[in-house]
């Protein structure tokens, strides 16, 4: 049965679709079946994965695609999903939609990863009714940790109203610069309050990891020995282990 992890940050550009396409990358390279889910209208997560993002969401009953590498298969977001999004919200139960839709898949997997949008609206609360982990990918600057509170609030409220299953599993520190004393400070700070949930793998700035989604790949094909590439199969390698 698969884990399903919601990656989600309601911060834009903090490096949530780099981490899902990167991490699933790493994971279906050592040996596991790996899905990613484009829930986010944006469909970056489908254009590096799949080429496009078109058709029908998941959310309108679409499947999964093989894509280019072995073991990775994705779910792209759908021209519907806005419109999707509006009708969940009227819908009675709209918000177990993707929980629902990935039930039958679960057996088929051994990861599956939902990108989410940055916001906290109603796909990402699909997600996370439908995740057993959410994983938060951080950027190392002074605002990050205010909205960090807000998304752990609004996650610790579903799990009280819906009986949310939903846990962090982790915070990742994405474009960090050592030598910033900010960035530095704010990993401190990380690693403080979350322990071990805080990964120890930090992904560094690396322009490989900007260039390769225009390439159509993950870094794994585009620059695996890149600093960007290597902090990932670190990062991948410490996931893999606490879902072990
Ligand atoms: N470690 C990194 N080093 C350099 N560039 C990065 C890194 N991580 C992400 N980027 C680039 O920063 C931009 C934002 O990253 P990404 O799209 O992964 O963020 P996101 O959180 O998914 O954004 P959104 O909130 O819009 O969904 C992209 O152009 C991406 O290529
Ligand atoms: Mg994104």
């Amino acid at each position: 049965m698969a884990h399903i992890l919601a990656v989600s940050n309601q911060k834009g550009g903090v490096g949530k679709t780099t981490s899902v396409v990167n991490l699933a990358a790493f994971c279906a390279l050592s040996g596991k079946r790996t899905l990613v889910v484009d829930n986010d209208p944006q469909g970056n997560a489908s254009s590096v994965l799949l080429g496009r993002a078109s058709g029908a969401s998941i959310y309108s009953g679409q499947s999964p695609h093989q894509t280019i590498q072995d073991n990775l298969w994705a779910i792209s977001s759908g021209e519907d999903l806005l419109e999707q999004e509006k009708a969940l919200a009227r819908s009675e139960g709209g918000r177990f939609a993707l929980r629902k839709a990935l039930t039958p898949l679960r057996a088929d997997f051994d990861l599956i990863f939902i990108d989410c949008p940055p916001n906290l609206s109603f796909l990402p609360m699909n997600a996370f009714l439908a995740a057993d982990h959410l994983l938060i990918p951080l950027q190392s600057e002074y605002f990050a940790m205010e909205g960090l509170s807000q998304l752990l609030a609004f996650v610790d409220d579903l799990r009280q109203d819906v009986h949310a299953d939903v846990a962090v599993l982790g915070i990742l520190l994405t474009m960090y610069e050592d030598r910033h004393p900010l960035a530095r400070q704010v990993a401190d700070q990380i690693r403080q309050h979350f322990g071990p949930k805080a990964f120890a793998a930090a992904i560094p700035r690396d322009i490989a990891l900007a260039a390769a989604p225009s390439h159509g790949q993950t870094i794994l094909s585009y620059d695996p020995l890149s600093p960007g590439g290597l902090a990932y199969l670190a990062a991948a390698k410490e996931l893999l282990h606490v879902l072990k």
